[in-house]
């Protein structure tokens, strides 16, 4: 069942009824300020960090999930209704939401009343915009109420929820006509406050929530809307709010146009005050008169719609088939860029408040979003760098507001040194700025630890092959990708953490995952020695890579498919022998996208094992079988009931691994089929049973083993959008940017005929079109580059601004 439809022709997503099985939400801002809004405009805003500077509130644990958000309510005689449905549930005669590209717009008509409510954040500015179009489509005359409403959160969304015998006597506004400042900690250490706004006086506000809910009422059903109108009340402490009141006499055909904002402002320490206890307003008001009008509003929705066209230009892809274009060209895209400004931190599955920037999550990311904004990438990778040990290995995590390493999930993830390499890899690839090495980066934020970005990389490599246990396999620490792998923490307690119990290091659990890791970047990590014209230590890592894969082939192998490790006492997890969890798909993914096992036939056969063991309609289960009691030697992975997360689950992140490692071995339509099944756009009509939005990744549904099978969780922020990308972008339609080159190399279902891809790389735009007429799926027979013949298959970087045109013909 759908519950709306891509317009493809606007890049939108149109709900066409309130009722979807979950919100489905869309990430609004780009810069600095981001909101969340669902499809009946609820969502939370915040700057910067969603935990310490969050502006509006969200209501966790809630049920309904979407409580919260941007909500205006109409009052029309005695009835009380929401564009978006939500909060009050009246009705409505229509509905529509169409999310689009960093802006939301939600339609409602009641009664002859049609209210259209468009939310974006522009470009250059902390605020969010929302404006309320109210049209009279009756033919009386119309008098009525609107009222916008946003609750305030008191900044640190931690604190917000549980400190209440603090917080309830700290809450402080300001009124100014049409503006309503939320001012709370400002007399004392904060330099910021908010400010929601109207283009117009209204004719009423409030500010304390209990007086414009009503101590007993809520969002569904407030007081003020009900009863006789906002009170003109003042917060002091409690709960503050921002609520206005308009009245509207609307003639029939008439309509009127109201704007909001909600800023946020931050004041130098000595600007702070313009009166004892009065806030200076300068630069609120100067925002305000930024976007005082329509044409102010709508040019500033233009500049963003400018921006998102030339961020999504730089690869586009015309396939014939609708599903695959509108996701690698918008919507996979869009969402990459989302886990560039979100990394795991805010979404409707994750709190804004616990988790930071991961060291492998940001690494991953950046595999989806360098080609369109390298220049970020690269701050990244810096600031990524800078949290590195001085051994090579890392902090698990840092926070994006001080770029600082913390210690809230430990370190000693033996995977993180790796996707340091491999995510420094990609940006050179893509940019040709192998300068960026030479970039003195601290070790551990000291700045007196500082080294070329080259030697970051040098120790990444180092630390993995001086990092081995018993069988020569890299040890596996604390866990490599698989958090939930835990095989040195033994947590006999509730509560305890399963990523910092235990020893960070034990000497005999051993990771596969890590190996064939290893061999892939390792591998590239020698192959950027050589472009250094660094052939001694190219080589030295060469002769480490071969004796990592020698080393997999043999404890790394259980007959028919890689094993997944080896536990702490030795034993070995994901093979014949045990009894549960036989078989795991990332070393399957990561050892044939490595090229272990290619010339002697096991790549294959591994990925022969994955197809019959592991294999679902939704997509591929993580493990099998599941684990049905809890493992002390395994840790979380064994905590989750079986068929959900790591513990079998469908974990869309490592899908698209098997669709790298199927278009290495040349199977075009097995690594289609395994991309199109958990590709949201070709799931649309069983939202029912997927539930999130089918317009972006979840992280995980639920697997065969579970009683919710095919249900997803965890929606936006999962390393499976940067993954996929990856997967279809540069595996399927084989448009891969190297070292050495653009190299061209599909491996495409036997029915796509051929396509184009339109590539920006390096400076200048490739023109890409491939044929497959005999259905071959891979291997390109003739490469035509502007006019001329080209040996091999990898293109050198042509002079900036050019356009190169390129034909490929597979057989
Ligand atoms: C985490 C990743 C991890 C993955 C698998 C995700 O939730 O963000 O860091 O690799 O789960 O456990």
């Amino acid at each position: 069942m759908k519950f709306g439809y891509f317009d493809d022709e606007r890049s939108e997503y149109v709900i066409t009824t309130p009722r979807t099985p979950l919100p489905w939400i869309n990430y609004l801002g780009s810069e600095d300020l981001f909101a969340l809004c669902s499809n009946t405009a609820g969502g939370y805003s915040f700057y910067r960090d969603a935990r310490l500077r969050r502006i509006t509130r969200y209501r966790y644990n809630n049920s309904p999930l979407d409580s919260d958000g941007f909500h205006v309510y109409i009052r029309d005689g005695d009835t009380v209704w929401n564009p978006g449905w939500q909060p009050v549930q009246t009705e409505p005669d229509f509905y529509r939401c169409r999310h689009g590209l960093g802006y939301t717009v939600i339609e409602g008509k009641k009664n002859g009343v049609a209210v259209r409510q468009e939310l974006f954040v522009p470009k250059g500015d902390n605020c969010l915009l929302m404006r309320v179009r109210v049209s009279n489509e009756g033919a009386d005359e119309k008098a009525l109420k609107v009222f916008p409403y946003v609750e305030f959160c008191l900044w640190d969304a931690m604190d917000d929820s549980s400190n209440f015998q603090r917080n309830f006597s700290t809450g402080e506004v300001e009124i100014d006509g049409a503006a309503i400042y939320h001012k709370t900690e400002y007399r004392e250490r904060r330099n910021h406050y908010a400010v929601f706004w109207a283009d117009r006086q209204p004719d009423g506000f409030d500010t304390s929530r209990e007086a414009f809910m009503g101590v007993y009422g809520g969002p569904a059903r407030p007081e003020a809307v009900f009863s006789g109108g906002c009170t003109g009340s003042v917060a002091h402490g409690w709960q503050p709010v921002a609520a206005q009141q308009f009245n509207l006499t609307l003639a029939p055909g008439a309509a009127e146009e109201l704007i909001f904002g909600l800023g946020y402002i931050e004041n130098p320490q000595d600007e702070k005050w313009e009166a004892l206890g009065v806030i200076n307003k300068t630069r609120a008001k100067a925002m305000m008169a930024r976007y005082a009008d329509g044409a102010a509003f709508d040019a500033a929705l233009r500049t963003l719609s400018e921006h998102w066209k030339g961020l999504l230009s730089s690869y586009r892809a015309s396939t014939g088939d609708e599903k695959l274009d509108r996701m690698v060209n918008v919507w996979n895209q869009y969402q990459c860029m989302v886990t560039f400004n979100m990394s795991r931190s805010a979404s409707y599955f994750e709190s804004g408040m616990g988790r930071g920037m991961g060291f492998r999550d940001s690494c991953q990311d950046l595999l989806g979003f360098v080609h369109m904004i390298p220049e970020r990438a690269r701050e990244r990778i810096l600031d990524i760098a800078a949290t590195q040990f001085p051994d090579g290995s890392a902090y698990h995590q840092y926070q994006p507001l001080t770029k600082k390493g913390n210690l809230d999930v430990g370190s000693g993830f033996n995977d993180d040194p790796l996707w340091l390499i491999a995510g420094t890899c990609a940006y050179i690839a893509e940019t040709g700025d192998f300068g960026i090495l030479d970039e003195l980066v601290p070790f551990d934020n000291d700045e007196s630890l500082a080294e070329p970005l080259l030697e970051h990389l040098r120790r990444s490599f180092n630390y993995t092959r001086t990092h081995l246990g018993p069988h020569g396999l890299p040890l596996t620490g604390r866990a490599d990708w698989n958090d939930c792998l835990n095989l040195n923490c033994f947590s006999e307690h509730p509560g305890e953490s399963f990523q910092i119990t235990g020893p960070s290091e034990g000497p005999v659990a051993e990771s596969v995952f890590i190996a064939g890791m290893f061999v892939k970047y390792g591998s590239v990590w020698a192959r950027l020695c050589r472009a250094l014209g660094r052939e001694e230590e190219a080589a030295d890592a060469e002769r480490s890579v071969e004796k990592m894969t020698a080393v997999t082939l043999d404890a790394g192998w259980d007959g028919e498919w890689f094993r997944r490790a080896y536990d702490a006492f030795g034993h070995v997890v994901g093979g014949k022998e045990c009894e549960e969890g036989q078989i795991f798909i990332e070393p399957q993914g990561m050892c044939v996208m490595a090229g272990i096992g290619k010339e002697d036939g096991r790549a294959e056969l591994a990925l022969k094992s994955v197809r019959e063991r592991l294999d679902t309609e939704y997509g591929i289960v993580l493990q099998q079988p599941p684990y049905r009691r809890y493992h002390l030697e395994l840790g979380e992975i064994s905590s989750y009931p079986p068929g959900y997360k790591e513990n079998a689950g469908i974990f869309c992140h490592n899908n698209p691994w098997i669709v790298c490692a199927e278009a290495e071995l040349g199977h075009g339509d097995r690594a289609f089929e395994v991309y199109r099944r958990t590709c949201p756009a070709y799931l649309e009509d069983i939202s029912e049973i997927h539930r999130t939005e089918p317009y972006v990744y979840s992280q995980m549904v639920a697997g065969k083993d579970a009683p919710t099978f095919g249900e997803a969780k965890n929606s936006w922020l999962t390393g499976t959008a940067a993954w996929t990308f990856v997967s279809v972008s540069q595996a399927i339609l084989g448009i891969k940017p190297e070292l050495e080159g653009l190299r061209i190399d599909p491996c495409v279902p036997s029915d796509l005929k051929s396509f184009t891809v339109t590539r920006r790389w390096r400076g200048a735009v490739y023109v890409i079109t491939v044929s497959d007429p005999e259905g071959r799926q891979k291997g390109v027979r003739e490469l035509i580059v502007d006019g001329e013949r080209l040996e091999g298959n990898v293109i050198p970087a042509r002079p900036e601004g050019s356009v190169v045109k390129v034909t490929a013909v597979l057989g």
